[in-house]
């Protein structure tokens, strides 16, 4: 029989439990690209939630202009991805920013990624990332004090991929695409394919 695993409470200082990264893009006011490294999201069906924190350039942009890309990067882009992670498009930065973080208007330059227009919306794609999602803001939730979080509804409108993850018109080859996963603030790709699950359709 196995042992039973033992357990104890303890207090976290972050619940980043494993999800993968984005790098959003926004349109600023002078028609220029920021990118919000980010990975508090999820999909269902066509709608895509996103948590933002208040103070950013991300969601001051998509209050203004709400259409957006959400680029997923894999594995090895985790270097481009934390040299924006220091970084806010925020001018000025917020107060409990200052000592952490660097006002940058060009992160495509910095991060090394190229930008690629978009078919639908006005922000760029990044051409690095193998997977990128046009987006329309549906819904953005900012209630709570400047410290929380936004809440932000985004509707998928066309879905670009690398043609070396594409199986056919309708999917993703699992074993081909690996998310940049954020585990506990550590960049890590996927392990090996345990699986399908009984609706899997390759
Ligand atoms: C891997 C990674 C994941 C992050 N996840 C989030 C997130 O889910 N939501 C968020 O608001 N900030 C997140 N951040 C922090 C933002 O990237 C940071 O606040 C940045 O300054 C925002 O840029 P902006 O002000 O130009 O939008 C994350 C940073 C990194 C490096």
């Amino acid at each position: 029989m196995n042992a039973v695993p033992e357990s104890r409470i303890i207090e976290p200082k972050i619940l980043y439990f494993g999800t993968p990264v984005v790098l959003l893009t926004t349109e600023n006011l002078d028609g220029t690209a920021n990118i919000t490294p980010m990975s508090s999201a999820w999909a269902l069906g066509d709608r895509i939630v996103l948590g933002l924190g208040k103070g950013g350039q991300g969601i001051s942009n998509l209050r203004e202009r709400p259409e957006c890309v959400l680029n997923l990067p894999g594995p090895d882009l985790w270097r481009s991805v934390e040299a924006l992670a220091p970084l806010t498009g925020a001018d000025p930065i917020p107060e409990w920013k200052q000592p952490l973080f660097r006002y940058e208007k060009d992160k495509f330059a910095v991060a090394g990624l190229t930008p690629e227009a978009s078919t639908r919306v006005r922000p760029p794609r990044i051409t690095e990332c193998p997977i990128q999602i046009e987006a329309a803001i549906r819904h953005i939730s900012m209630a709570g004090d400047s410290t929380s979080f936004a809440v932000v509804e985004a509707q998928a409108l066309t879905v670009h991929a690398h043609t070396a993850i594409v199986l056919d018109d309708s999917h993703i080859a699992p074993e081909a695409w690996s998310p940049l996963i954020y585990n506990f603030r550590h960049y890590f790709g996927l392990g090996p394919d345990l699986g399908r699950t009984f609706r899997a359709e390759i």
